[in-house]
């Protein structure tokens, strides 16, 4: 279990490292991500997640899987074949108004972290999925956020509601520290591998008052944690 997840990190390292070489604005947090996936202590014995409840947005990992899997191979991909397997899904966030548009078509799992499978307090990977005609709801957070995209494919809309890139399977999507950013699907799902620097003390935060307004910093109820972090 644990080689596979070990496997899984460092091809996701080596990506980061190779995407580097092309002249990515985020060139130095990419070397530092590549850095903490190659440092993680791998010598503690790990257990297998609890089940977190049923996750209605696993629904969409078939098609998912299969929109990563018909864009071509890569080593990411191949590694991920020994550990979707391993991934502890869960919703990660309460339901309330801010999560409510997209929990039902939304998962995700920490397989590195401080709450993952592995843990590890200087950085999370994990795995995202979120179905199709999906928008998960504009947030910020203090830590640095590389997601790599492994299927279907996103809108990420950062800053303001008007700058929109759309990413696909093999893109790295960076997000830099209490950067404003949403993600929205559209007749396809989305599957991406997450990494985020983490900082149990810099959670995940919205704004009162709906996506791109600028209420006061509200900070979502989590599920199945005792700290408040997000990704
Ligand atoms: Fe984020």
């Amino acid at each position: 279990m644990k080689e596979a997840i070990r496997r899984f990190a460092e091809t996701v390292a080596e990506m980061y490292l190779a995407k580097s070489s092309l002249n990515y604005a985020a060139q130095a947090e990419l070397e530092e991500f590549a850095g903490l996936l190659t440092a993680v202590d791998w010598s503690a014995d790990i257990q297998p997640t609890p089940p977190a409840g049923r996750v209605a947005g696993l629904r969409h990992l078939p098609d998912a899987l299969a929109a990563a899997y018909a864009a071509g191979d890569c080593p990411v991909l191949d590694a991920l074949r020994l550990c979707i397997g391993l991934t502890p899904w869960e919703t990660y966030y309460a339901r309330d108004a801010w999560s409510a548009p997209f929990l039902d078509d939304f998962a995700s799992g920490e397989l590195i972290g401080p709450s993952g499978t592995v843990k590890n307090r200087d950085i999370s990977l994990g795995l995202f999925l979120l179905g199709p005609d999906t928008t998960y709801t504009e947030h910020a957070h203090a830590s640095t956020e590389i997601y790599y995209v492994l299927g279907g494919g996103a809108l990420w809309t950062m800053g303001r509601a008007d700058n929109a890139k759309a990413f696909a399977p093999g893109d790295l999507v960076y997000t830099a520290p209490d950067q404003r950013h949403d993600i929205r699907t559209g007749e396809r799902p989305l599957l991406a591998a997450w990494t985020w620097k983490a900082d149990p003390g810099a959670p995940s935060y919205h704004r009162s008052g709906g996506p791109w307004q600028d209420g006061a910093q509200r900070f979502p109820a989590l599920v199945n944690r005792d700290l408040q972090q997000a990704g």
